[in-house]
């Protein structure tokens, strides 16, 4: 664990580290604040002081599930800390990566392959919440939690590392049954937008085996997902 209070990106430094060969699985750098944050779709990441700006590496081995599905994992683990933290607000696991807390944006993950390692990069709203486009978003502490970005790390980190394990151990299947349990349920309202930007609107109608969203459209239609955001609701 590295911590370092400015940089760009956190994520472009695990990127650079990884592709000289020097960046170990379970390492973890965080920044108080970054200078440079970036976000989903090449969108910034506004990260001022006191939030969590965070990135670790995972090694892709031949018997891993898909990189991609690092995704669930990451979204397990920080539902998990911020559960510890909150115990009883309502929160929701929204596809692929998101964790809204009281319908709010409180995250971001960002997960970027660097040849054979993926860089799993975490933003946490722990003390502020920055304005996202089009987004409702709140923080930990408006939600009542008392923690700072380092304790919120020691916990994430742990879950994180357990939910790796279950991950290469169990595979993906007990991975995207606990996500399910914790997520938006199938049924739910869900609008995506196709890659000409049209929209598409239909039906949550539950995860193919390797993590892609199945929606059914009004003429009963099902369309798979492997990219891209959602709305729901
Ligand atoms: C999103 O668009 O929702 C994902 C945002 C990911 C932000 C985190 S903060 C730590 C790491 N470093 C970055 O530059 N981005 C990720």
């Amino acid at each position: 664990m590295e911590n370092v209070a400015e940089t760009a990106s956190t994520n472009a430094d695990l990127k650079a580290l990884s592709l000289s060969g020097s960046a170990p699985e379970g390492f973890w750098l965080r920044a108080a604040q970054q200078t440079g944050g970036v976000g989903r779709r090449g969108r910034k990441w506004e990260s001022p002081q006191g939030n969590l700006y965070c990135s670790t590496v995972i090694d892709i081995r031949p018997s891993d599930p898909p990189p991609s599905s690092l995704s669930f994992v990451a979204g397990l683990a920080v539902h998990a800390a911020i559960r510890a933290a909150l115990p009883d607000v309502p929160m929701l696991l929204k596809w692929p990566n998101d964790v809204l807390v009281s319908d709010s944006k409180i995250c971001g993950i960002l997960l970027e392959r660097v040849k054979d390692q993926v860089v799993v990069g975490i933003g946490v709203n722990v003390a502020v919440a920055p304005e996202v486009e089009g987004r409702s978003v709140t923080s930990l502490a408006a939600e009542g939690a008392e923690i700072d970005a380092a304790g919120f790390l020691d916990k994430l980190s742990r879950e994180f590392e357990a939910c790796v394990t279950e991950w290469r151990n169990a595979g993906l299947a007990p991975i995207l049954e606990k996500w399910q349990s914790l997520a938006h349920p199938v049924g739910m309202a869900v609008t995506t937008s196709d890659h000409g930007g049209e929209k598409i609107t239909g039906e949550f109608a539950g995860l193919q085996a390797d993590g892609a969203l199945r929606l059914r459209k009004a003429d009963g239609t099902l369309i798979e997902i492997r990219a891209g955001d959602i709305s729901i609701g």
